[in-house]
């Protein structure tokens, strides 16, 4: 094998279109992934690398140092990839705790084992909202890698206090890191509590679609394959020590992608329901990606019609995998995999 990367949260949204998008581009790689499988975690996204033979799946937290270093001592990896978090606002909010744990204590423990063994590359999957939130009557700015860190809720004080660990860990100790911080996602194995997912999932099942304040707030939505293609390109070019922001110049109001859900399922707009905002909700995140761009040549190649219309498509040919995590019948399956196997 030329390489081994460790992904860790490969059974999470993005982390599993992560590992996909490498194991199909780069045959030569292995592929190990390290994963909780917490409530956002599902080994049946990967069912279908489970039995390639560059591929392994490791149940294991990143907090616990004794099981990081165990993987870290038998695969000797030259790349991590860090996409294991906690990640919904929404729960950081009714309990931090977890996102602390998770998020910062996680990063440390990976990074430890990162010097140990001596990797080539640590990369951190980090977010644009380690950058607060931008006023929606300025359309004229955008978040760049030198905008100040300004957090506005439990989940993005964990992101971005990790990326100060990371940062430091480059400092200090030499460590070869960079960290990419994107705008929101969307796209297949999108879990179902978030935005995107939750429209479509209760529009087909004719269920209200709960929209926080007037739906008002903007994100700069990227489909998942490119914000993959992006990591990919940094782990392979970027430059250590180096911040790059990751986005597609894609404003969207959340009403609009809502009304948009609708249309393309041709459901009722009457399904919405305005519910009581979240606290300290962020008004509008949109990056500024020129520094990527100029210096890796990346650009979006899915623009946001086509890549909701795929999303949707997915998920309508896809129902019984989203059906089970409502269900929560998917919490079953490792069980069901790997029985009681440590
Ligand atoms: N979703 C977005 O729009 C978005 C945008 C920018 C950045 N990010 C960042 O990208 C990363 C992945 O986000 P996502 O949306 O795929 O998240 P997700 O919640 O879908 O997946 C997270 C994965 O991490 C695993 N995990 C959680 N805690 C763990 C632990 N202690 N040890 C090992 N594994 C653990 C979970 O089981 C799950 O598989 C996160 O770091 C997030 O902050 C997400």
């Amino acid at each position: 094998m030329e390489r081994t990367i460790i992904v860790t949260g490969g059974a999470g949204f993005i982390g599993s279109n992560f590992v996909f998008h490498m194991l199909a581009k780069y045959p030569n790689y292995r592929i190990v992934c390290l994963d909780k499988l917490t409530y956002a975690g599902n080994l049946s996204t990967l069912k279908s690398v489970l039995d390639k033979p560059n591929f392994r799946f490791v149940k294991a937290d990143i907090c616990d140092r004794k099981a990081v270093d165990k993987l870290f001592e038998e695969e000797k990896p030259d790349v991590v990839v860090n996409f294991a978090a906690e990640s919904h606002v929404d729960r950081s909010i009714e309990d931090p705790g977890i996102f602390l744990q998770t998020n910062i204590i996680g990063t440390a423990v990976l990074m430890d084992a990162c010097r140990k063994y001596d990797i080539q590359r640590y990369h951190q999957v980090s977010t644009d909202e380690v950058y607060g939130d931008l006023p929606l009557d300025r359309p004229d700015l955008f978040f760049t890698e030198t905008t100040p860190i300004q957090t506005s809720s439990p989940y993005s004080s964990s992101k971005a206090s990790a990326d100060l660990l990371v940062l430091a860990y480059h400092r200090t100790y030499g460590l070869p890191v960079t960290i990419s911080r994107c705008s929101n996602n969307y796209g297949p194995y999108h879990f179902p509590e978030k935005l995107i997912p939750l429209m479509i999932a209760n529009a087909l099942n004719d269920k209200p679609l709960p929209v926080y304040g007037k739906g008002e707030n903007v994100r700069d939505w990227l489909y998942v394959e490119d914000h993959c293609k992006a990591i990919d390109l940094i782990i392979h070019k970027g430059k250590v020590g180096e911040v790059y922001n990751v986005g597609g110049h894609n404003e969207m109001k959340n009403i609009d992608i809502v009304k948009l859900i609708c249309k393309e399922l041709g459901k009722s707009e009457g399904l919405i329901t305005y519910v009581a905002d979240r606290k300290g909700h962020d008004l509008r995140y949109a990056i500024d990606p020129t520094k990527i761009y100029n210096e890796l040549g990346w650009l979006p190649e899915t623009k946001f019609i086509e890549g909701i219309k795929k999303t949707i498509k997915w998920y309508l040919e896809n129902r019984e995998w989203w059906e089970t995590i409502i269900s929560g019948e998917y919490q079953n399956y490792y069980k069901k995999m790997y029985g009681d196997r440590k």
